[in-house]
């Protein structure tokens, strides 16, 4: 069983950081700070051993550097983004078993928010990491690679158990809340969930982690292949990628 502490950095990220007492083993996931992990590591007195980044972007790896230089971590990056991250001692790739904290982890490649993308998937844990590809009620903004690369790779997610807790880049959740139940506003399900969102953010708790089989039901973005869900909203698309793009460009413009 792992110990996962959820540490608020930046504007809005959200950094995990993996503790197996068992094993006495500690990493951290996507680092976009290094200030606050080091803060939590001396408080607990523990050594950082591995630093695991989903992708390039700084607000993910930010703090790499300067968290290899205190503790000589092990850093563990996609292979797909090598020439965007340095330093890294493992590069992993699709499909990947690997260890992080000592638990085994599936490297799956996720393309869309960056090309070379990676979400990691804990199956005796049942956590998924998702770093900037799905996140509570959302998903992230494609920039690198195309829609439907993107749709791809939140399919593969979605084929994932329903009982996986998943833990995303971002505290993006009421404003993804807000544009879901704007879209979908008779979905019970998500009714409940907004309200929950609501509550816990005026308290300034993370909404993390989401169970991911309710995801399947009220993220818009997982469901742009239910024919009954997008014709409900008016989609008139010849296909599932297009509909999930209308549904990313009605986000990005909401
Ligand atoms: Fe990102």
């Amino acid at each position: 069983m792992i110990e996962i502490n959820i540490i608020s950095a930046l504007s809005d990220n959200y950094i995990y950081l993996l503790r197996n007492t068992e094993k006495n083993i500690t990493s951290v996931i996507d680092p976009g700070e290094a200030e606050p992990v080091e803060k939590i590591l001396n408080q607990k007195g523990w050594h950082l051993d591995e630093i695991v980044n989903t992708h390039h972007h700084y607000d993910h790896t930010g703090g790499n550097a300067k968290l290899r230089d205190i503790y000589g971590s092990k850093l563990i990056a996609p292979i797909y983004e090598k020439e965007r991250i340095s330093n890294v001692d493992i590069f992993v790739s699709d499909n990947d078993i690997i260890s992080i904290s000592g638990i085994e982890t599936r490297v799956i490649h996720t393309p869309g928010h960056t090309i070379g993308h990676v979400c990691f998937y804990m199956p005796e844990e049942n956590k998924l990491f998702s770093g900037d590809t799905l996140f509570y009620l959302g998903c992230g903004r494609v920039f690198e690679g195309t829609m439907e690369q993107m749709w791809s790779s939140l399919s593969k997610l979605k084929t994932l158990p329903d009982n996986t807790l998943t833990y995303c880049g971002h505290e993006y959740t009421a404003s993804n809340a807000k544009f879901s139940n704007h879209l979908d506003p008779n979905n019970e399900l998500l009714k409940i969930a907004f309200s929950e969102i609501k509550t816990k953010r005026a308290n300034l708790e993370p909404t993390i982690p989401f169970n991911l089989g309710k995801e399947k039901k009220i993220n818009p973005f997982l469901r742009v292949d239910d024919k009954v869900f997008t014709n409900s909203i008016g989609l008139n698309t010849t296909s599932v990628s297009e509909s999930f793009k209308e549904i990313r460009l009605q986000k990005d413009n909401f």
